[in-house]
């Protein structure tokens, strides 16, 4: 097997670092360079070119190259590569810039990362891509979400001279390049080694199939996840690597070793397999495990997956050796109760009582704080996720009220954040659309334009506060529905949002008019007034719905609690 480790997939590992000196020469020079600010994608990409990840790549792909491998999945010169690695950049850079020309490549904090000398600019077929490297054109795909929604609409190619490896100041021990672990493998006699790629915790089927592997092959084992950029809504890093370090004790001494791949994944099942596959190697394993769904985003709104669940073995045995690494499949692996073990699901009996548990089940559990037994997971792990996962009445969450002016919003947010003072437990804070417009925004007009700045401040604040723990209570009209769904999107990814629905009618808040302003928008006083001069676009995705008509503050409040309760955001008594 060894001998792999010299056979070359495109030969020796690229190191584009250059000299101390050149980099010194290159950042004079580049004063007089056009700059490009690095994507967060765009800068894990650079540091795997840079430090030969990406070997034999010794740049972006340029036209040719991208052509080439989106059609036939190899370079130009016959080489194995199967998902193009390209530099998109605006229309209005890109309009600037000529083949020859030189272009700084910088990180978001400005540093100098490296210099990409243009051999190529083109305007790519996105829809063309999109069927070449993940098989559909359906957003619901996040490689192809992000290929339409996210990356810019030109591509710049050519060789890259590298000046710095991009920082990172978490687990820099952690943190090898494939020539550190090529060396420290050297350094423990290490010959045979199987990489194990994960973007998830590692729960017992993990653990049980690595350590077959392990024992089959009389191999020692690589951990290698990815912490660049994973599947939106994954497990963060942080977690998930003091999740690895807590699995760690549990294999035979002396077997494992544990290194995290700054890698930006794609999510395109039997491609990105290949993809993986080839980056092992440079990194300096033999071998390479892919089980069920590798590398999979999963099924669309259909139910329809996007890939078959062994569509990504199927592609790598028909090109592992070209590459050099051994493909170790596994059947998918399931728990047997009667047997007390994980066997692969294709040799499961009826009376085997098979269990499994989901990654949606298992987030389940972790807000609803139910138990998460020991045969699916280490109890470290269990408790690594809920430090990080706490159950929902510990987590904070954003109330978030519209409705027209005087429907009741503000008495409404101030009696319900009274209620919630009382209770105690996680801090509260109140965003008054009177308030925000006082303190925050008080720049802004009432144009469309502006309203939805003031709502996407609302929604920056309050996303903060339920990202730490806190729970936020707005109360703007926040008239337009799309805004309102982009002040959702973001606060899900961080704890709860429950949208209210003040949806008392006009003639009530009218007739109530105590601020005296439907008077004057009558009058003509006052412009763009909402319901009378401006529009208001009535939610359909509302938690809750309150018509403040004939109901008291308190009772309106009521309804809002015992939802909150019932979804399990408000505890036991002293919690
Ligand atoms: S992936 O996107 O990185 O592939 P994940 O971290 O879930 O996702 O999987 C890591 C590796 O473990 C992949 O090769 C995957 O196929 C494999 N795998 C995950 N769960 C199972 C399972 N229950 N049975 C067999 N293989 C599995
Ligand atoms: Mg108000």
């Amino acid at each position: 097997m060894t001998d792999h480790l010299n056979k070359p997939h495109g030969g020796e590992l690229k190191n584009l670092l250059v000299s101390e000196e050149k980099a010194q020469q290159l950042k004079e020079e580049s004063k007089h360079m056009p700059s490009w600010d690095l994507t967060e994608r765009q800068i894990c990409d650079l540091e795997l070119l840079l430090n030969g990840g990406f070997s034999p790549l010794t740049g972006f792909m340029t036209r040719k190259e991208y052509e080439n491998v989106c059609d036939s999945m190899r370079l130009p010169d016959g080489t194995v590569w199967p998902i193009p690695i390209t530099l998109d950049i605006t229309e209005e850079l890109a309009q600037k810039l000529l083949p020859g020309d030189r272009l700084a490549l910088r990180d978001p904090e400005g540093f100098m990362a490296a210099v990409l000398t243009i051999e190529d600019l083109w305007k790519p077929d996105k829809r063309k891509k999109a069927e070449a490297v993940y098989s559909t054109v359906n957003t619901e795909h996040p490689g192809v979400k992000y290929l339409f929604k996210e990356s810019h609409t030109w591509y710049v190619g050519g060789r890259i001279e590298g000046i710095q490896l991009p920082e990172h100041y978490d687990f820099r021990e952690l943190r090898l390049t494939p020539s550190e672990l090529r060396a420290e493998f050297a350094r423990l006699g290490w010959r045979r080694i199987v990489a194990f790629q994960t973007r998830n915790p590692m729960h017992r089927a993990h653990f049980e199939l690595t350590l077959q592997a392990v024992r089959e092959l009389q191999a020692n084992l690589l951990i290698h996840p990815v912490v660049g950029m994973t599947k939106p809504g994954d497990i963060d890093h942080y977690t998930r690597v003091r999740c690895y370090q807590a699995i760690l004790a549990h294999y035979p001494q002396h077997t494992v070793k544990l290194s995290i791949l700054p890698l930006a994944m794609r999510m395109a099942g039997p491609r990105e397999a290949l993809l993986h596959a080839i980056i092992r190697k440079n990194y300096g394993c033999t071998h390479f495990i892919v089980g069920r769904d590798h590398a999979g985003p999963g099924s669309d709104s259909e139910g329809k997956p996007f890939y078959g669940p062994y569509d990504a073995q199927e592609l790598l045995k028909e090109h592992a050796e070209e590459i050099g690494v051994e493909m170790v499949p596994f059947r998918m692996m399931v728990y047997s109760r009667k047997r007390a073990c994980y066997i692969p699901v294709d040799e499961a009996k009826e009376d085997d009582g098979v269990l499994s548990i989901s990654g949606t089940e298992l987030r389940k559990r972790l807000a609803e704080g139910r138990e998460i037994p020991e045969w699916f997971t280490f109890p470290e792990v269990a408790e690594e996720l809920r430090r990080t996962h706490p159950p929902r009445h510990r987590q904070g969450f954003t109330v978030f009220f519209t409705g027209l002016s005087g429907a009741g919003k503000s008495t409404l947010a101030k009696a319900l954040m009274v209620k919630l003072l009382e209770m105690g437990g996680r801090p509260v804070t109140l965003l008054d659309g009177d308030l925000v417009r006082k303190n925050l925004s008080s720049e802004l007009g009432f144009s469309k334009e502006h309203r939805d700045l003031n709502i996407r401040r609302i929604g920056f604040v309050a996303n903060e506060i339920t990202k730490n723990g806190g729970i936020a209570i707005c109360a703007p009209i926040a008239p337009y529905d799309a805004i309102r769904k982009e002040v959702r999107n973001l606060i899900e990814g961080s704890g709860g949002f429950v949208l209210v629905h003040v949806a008392t009618p006009i003639e009530e808040c009218e007739r109530r008019d105590r601020k005296g302003l439907y008077a004057k928008a009558r009058a003509g006083i006052i412009k763009e007034f909402t319901g009378i001069s401006d529009p208001y676009e009535e939610p359909q995705d509302a938690e809750v719905v309150i018509d403040t008509t004939s109901l008291s503050p308190d009772e309106a409040a009521q309804d809002i609690l015992l939802y909150l309760e019932r979804e399990g955001y408000i505890g036991p008594g002293n919690q």
